[in-house]
């Protein structure tokens, strides 16, 4: 049998990896800025992680959610200590689109209603609500369409208001900041105001979290930048540092009944003790600072690069946005000077995705390996 064949490749097969370098199976080594899409959070193969999981997996890997698993709860507990959610209930599952799907399945059950607000250039995942969600019409199917999304401007709080009034919407989802779609972001104003919208039309407020939590943007949460409490913070990529977990936390108003949401795998003991592990590490080696440091010391360093636009984003969740498209650039990046970034929707825009782990150096190294690619040829 082949793949199926839906990825365009680089010719890079990576075979090892230790904290942010990624070894390919020639030997060759590859600074990691991109973290697996934001996924490795605590650095690839971080000893304490390791060691978690290999005692875990010598004690019980799995079992259904028809038992007691304390690991789930001990993972609640850590948390809402980190988060600071402790009066938040967290459900588990195995994917950021699936966090998402739970959260807006969720938010309808609670309202009795089922058209959901989304903004441009969101993305939310690829499962059925999530997708249609997603401000992109290219992977949606006619099976998607089917759903009842409505997509606004960010910081647009007039339109808000109107379809909000109306009556019929479940849940508002928007990403803190964007990914996939480019690293804009709403300003506290209007976040405050969404907020407030939401409480007064009783509509469910979904922050996807997916890949600004677990303290990428330098905050355990991308939100608390903007001081407001979501109803439903959805959580995946970097919960896990690469075992597949994801989750959503739920505000205490929003009840629980048996068989409302459900799943085999999530919340399984190994995906547990990742993120228990990843918890562990971010508290420990006080990675929510690092992030937030190393990231404006990348900012300051990168707007000193002739042809820089501007950078975006926060802590180690940004975007370095170029006057070209950035393609070849990031080709040159991986081929010549062995180093990983990421692309967006907007084309001329570099996605910067470390471990948390990063330093100076490493960003030293970036900055140096950009200025040897962008001299000789203005790509
Ligand atoms: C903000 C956001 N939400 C949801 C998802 C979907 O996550 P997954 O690929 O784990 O389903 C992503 C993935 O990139 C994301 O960036």
């Amino acid at each position: 049998m082949k793949l199926f064949d839906v990825y365009p490749l680089y010719d890079v097969e990576p075979v090892e990896a230790h904290d942010s370098i990624v070894v390919d199976k020639n030997g060759v080594e590859y600074l990691d800025l991109y973290g697996g899409h934001a996924v490795i959070s605590v650095g690839h193969g971080h000893p304490h992680y390791i060691k978690r999981m290999k005692e875990q997996l010598d004690k019980i890997g799995f079992y259904s959610n028809a038992v007691h698993n304390s690991l789930q709860t001990d993972l609640a507990n850590k948390l809402g200590q980190l988060s600071g959610y402790d009066n938040y209930q967290l459900f588990l599952c195995n994917s950021g689109a699936e966090a998402n799907e739970n959260a807006l399945k969720l938010a309808s059950f609670y309202t009795q209603k089922s058209r959901i607000i989304s903004f441009h250039n969101g993305f939310h995942g690829r499962t059925s609500a999530a997708v249609a969600a997603t401000d992109n019409a290219k992977i949606n199917a006619p099976l998607n369409k089917q759903q009842d999304v409505t997509f606004l401007p960010l910081n647009d709080l007039d339109l808000l208001k109107t379809e909000l009034s109306k009556g019929d919407v479940c849940a508002v989802i928007i990403e803190p900041i964007q990914g996939v779609g480019g690293l804009d972001e709403g300003t506290t104003f209007f976040f405050k105001e969404l907020e407030k919208l939401c409480k007064e039309n009783k509509v469910i407020l979904i922050l996807d979290e997916v890949q600004s939590g677990f303290g990428r943007t330098g905050k355990f949460f991308a939100h608390q930048y903007h001081g407001i409490t979501p109803d439903i913070i959805s959580i995946a990529k970097g919960m896990g540092n690469g075992f597949p977990i994801g989750g959503i936390m739920i505000a205490p108003h929003i009840e629980p009944s048996y068989g409302m949401l459900g799943t085999t795998f999530g919340g399984n003991h190994l995906a547990c003790t990742a993120a228990l592990a990843v918890l562990e590490v971010l508290e420990a080696e006080e990675l929510i600072d690092n992030a937030r440091l190393t990231g404006d010391y990348f900012v300051t360093k990168a707007l000193e690069i002739t042809g820089v636009q501007q950078v975006k984003g926060k802590g180690l969740m940004l975007g370095v946005e170029f006057d070209f498209e950035v393609a070849e650039l990031r080709k040159k990046l991986i081929y010549d000077e062995h180093i990983f970034t990421g692309g967006a929707m907007n084309k001329k825009l570099l996605r910067i995705l470390p471990p948390l782990t990063i330093g100076k150096t490493e960003i030293d190294q970036f900055i140096k390996a950009l200025q040897t690619v962008l001299v000789p040829e203005k790509i």
